[in-house]
């Protein structure tokens, strides 16, 4: 059967070890899995990834970052995704237009009205079926991927930013509280995967 599940979350929530856990498991079930993460997961994306991660490019423009996450992602829907899903696999995606609506909007104050359109012309209205919310405090995530070594130029935002972002997925999720699950992050590893993996058993039974 076909599912599309996304990971959302504040940085440093350890979305990209439990998408791995979650793609074993449903392997393991027999099914046909596909991990992808945002940005990137194309050749083309990950040109652009690295533009977007770039410590030098301090001077990108909110808009110029828009632009970028949506064409990457523009990319992975129309050369990944898709295909995926008609042939009737699963996708797992670490992160998808949810991340737009939380950083760019909620965190930078952009217009809503517009990311969705921008996200809607990408996608072309592709929606996740579940979207997992890896939760955890700004403060927590943010010291996470410091001791961790994986310091980029998004994450070098103000606390400020981070707890908007936050406050912003609980916001989209409580407009379709039917397609989010919160789960607590600051779990250790296993509890989250539990947790996890009910949200998605209870999707497939
Ligand atoms: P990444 O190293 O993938 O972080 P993580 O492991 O937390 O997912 O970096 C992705 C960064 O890009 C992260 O800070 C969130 C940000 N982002 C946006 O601001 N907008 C978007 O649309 C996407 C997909 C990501």
């Amino acid at each position: 059967m076909s599912l599309f599940i996304s990971f959302e979350g504040p940085d440093g929530g350890g979305k990209s070890t439990q998408a791995h856990l979650l793609v074993d498991h449903l392997k393991g079930r027999g099914l046909n899995v596909l991990l992808t993460r945002e940005p990137g997961g194309t050749p083309i994306g990950d040109q652009i990834r690295r533009t977007l991660m770039d410590l030098g490019n301090t001077g990108m423009d909110p808009r110029t970052e828009i632009l970028l996450f949506s064409a990457s992602r523009a990319q992975i829907v129309h050369q990944v995704i898709r295909p995926h899903l008609e042939s009737g696999g699963v996708v797992v995606c670490d992160r998808f237009y949810d991340s737009t609506l939380a950083y760019q909007g909620y965190g930078h104050g952009l217009d809503l009205d517009a990311l969705r359109t921008i996200t809607k012309f990408a996608t072309g209205g592709l929606r996740p079926d579940l979207t997992l919310l890896l939760d955890l405090p700004a403060e927590a995530g943010l010291e996470r991927r410091r001791s961790g070594g994986q310091w980029n130029r998004l994450d070098a935002y103000d606390l400020a930013f981070h707890q908007r972002v936050r406050q912003g997925y609980f916001e989209l999720a409580k407009t379709e509280p039917e397609r989010w699950v919160r789960v607590d992050a600051t779990q250790p590893v296993d509890e989250v995967q539990a947790a996890v993996r009910q949200a998605v058993n209870a999707r497939l039974a």
